[in-house]
């Protein structure tokens, strides 16, 4: 089978990377993909907002299966608009999708489903959101409801950080129409946790736990970015926390979905913050996470195609996908300077040298001649898998000390709350 995978990221390398291994693939094509997924898939240069030119690729070069990785693309209907000429692809279609392209329709969601989350309240008015806002005790999270990169969600700690977030939001418009509408909820405390499930419509498969260390900086200081790394499993989620997502997340999530003739198949990723009073939902995400992906993926033993193919027949109840047993580390190399405004096309050297203890998924690179340079923020993620999280996490930085470019930088600390723990 021919298979297109829609994006440009670590997650769309370690999606192919995983499908490479599958006998049932012939071909991988990648749009428009990133300069070093060569090894696995072959790139085409076609943008994800030009549709019509994907489902043109995908009839010609006989695509027996597409898997879409970004959330603007499924928002945009991608899914729809592949089943309607009758191609198979894998992803919400964009009904479904606004559980992440709303955050006022998810949080109504959750409500009417007693899914646990932030208390919260919505508004179109900024001038209520204003007066609300008074009435509440401080911090606050003030999220703009559409998408915005991650960037659209602020932590006011003071009521002049509540009105200048309300500004920017909904007067100023700074993530366009993404602030027509925004949520304001309390503010809660924990560790995060990031959980991935498939869903067929009719029942789901939850994946191990990860957790994503979404700061700039050692110790989650800086600003926060797309994530700087991530590892698998989480020991902060107990198999109690466990049985809590489960019953109390999850069965509620299908639910939801069977009520209101959402029939979801695609990948779903709660956030969530493990409180004291039991694990609550951030946020719902419709896709694979960033780096997420890149550590489960590795850690996956079983067929990546199978699965997939299951969410779309709706047979995923009779998966039992094998882990491999220990646990996976993940550490992103940035560009200098990253969530900022960075510089790119600098040299990438070493990644010959990396050795067979780590795979590099990458993200920002495009070839140069002979080479690889860098073309994004987030330039590579560097994956180990171990018998424990210290081995994982010790390769995984062996690894990458072997790799640099000019204003290369990453974290010294990931895994190392789940080592605290282990
Ligand atoms: P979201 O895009 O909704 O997941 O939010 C991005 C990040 O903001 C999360 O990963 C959390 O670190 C933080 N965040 C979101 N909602 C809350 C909340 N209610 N309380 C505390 N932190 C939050
Ligand atoms: N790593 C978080 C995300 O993919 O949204």
């Amino acid at each position: 089978m021919n298979v297109l995978i829609l994006g440009s990221g670590g997650r769309e390398h370690a999606i192919a990377w995983k499908l490479r291994q599958s006998a049932r693939v012939s071909k991988i094509y990648c749009a428009p993909g990133n300069g070093g997924m060569a090894s696995v898939a072959e790139c085409v240069p076609i943008k994800l907002s030009e549709i019509d030119r994907l489902i043109s690729f995908a009839k010609e070069f006989r695509i027996g299966l597409t898997v879409v990785g970004p959330d603007d693309a499924l928002a945009a209907g991608m899914v729809d608009r592949f089943e309607a000429e009758g191609l198979r692809i894998f992803g919400p279609r964009q009904a479904c999708a606004q559980l992440e392209s709303s955050k006022v329709f998810a949080k109504e969601f959750m409500q009417r489903y007693g899914i646990p989350t932030a208390r919260s309240a919505n508004f179109t008015d900024s001038g209520e959101a204003r007066k609300f806002a008074r009435s509440m005790s401080l911090p606050l999270v003030i999220k703009a409801d559409g998408l915005a990169l991650g960037k659209g969600v602020i932590i006011a700690e003071s009521i002049e950080q509540v009105d200048a977030a309300i500004r920017e939001i909904m007067d100023e418009r700074r993530f366009g129409d993404a602030g027509r509408a925004i949520v304001i909820e309390e503010c809660l405390e924990g560790p995060e946790c990031s959980i991935h499930a498939l869903v067929d419509g009719g029942s789901y498969l939850m994946f191990p736990s990860a957790q994503d260390h979404k700061r700039a900086l050692d110790n989650d200081a800086g600003l926060n970015t797309g994530g700087m790394g991530t590892y698998s499993p989480a020991p902060q989620l107990t198999a109690e926390l466990e049985a809590r997502v489960r019953s109390e997340v999850l069965d509620r999530f299908l639910e939801g979905i069977r009520a209101e003739g959402l029939d979801f198949r695609g990948m779903l990723f709660p956030g969530l913050m493990l409180t004291a009073d039991g694990p609550k939902v951030l946020e719902f995400n419709c896709r694979f996470g960033d780096p997420e992906t890149q550590v489960l993926l590795a850690r996956l033993e079983s067929d990546l195609l199978e699965l997939l193919e299951s969410v779309i027949d709706g047979t995923l109840a009779k998966c039992r996908p094998v882990w491999a047993g220990g646990a996976a580390v993940c550490v992103i190399a940035a560009s200098g300077g990253y969530p900022g405004d960075y510089v790119v096309g600098k040299p990438i050297s070493g990644l010959g040298e990396v050795g067979d203890k780590a795979i590099v998924f990458h993200a920002g690179t495009r070839l140069e001649g002979a080479g690889l340079v860098t073309a994004g923020g987030r330039v590579f993620g560097m994956t180990s898998v171990g018998s424990s999280l210290r081995q994982a996490r010790d390769e995984a930085y062996a690894a990458l000390a072997r790799v640099s470019f000019e204003g290369m930088h990453f974290r010294r600390d990931i895994a190392e709350k789940g080592l605290q723990l282990a």
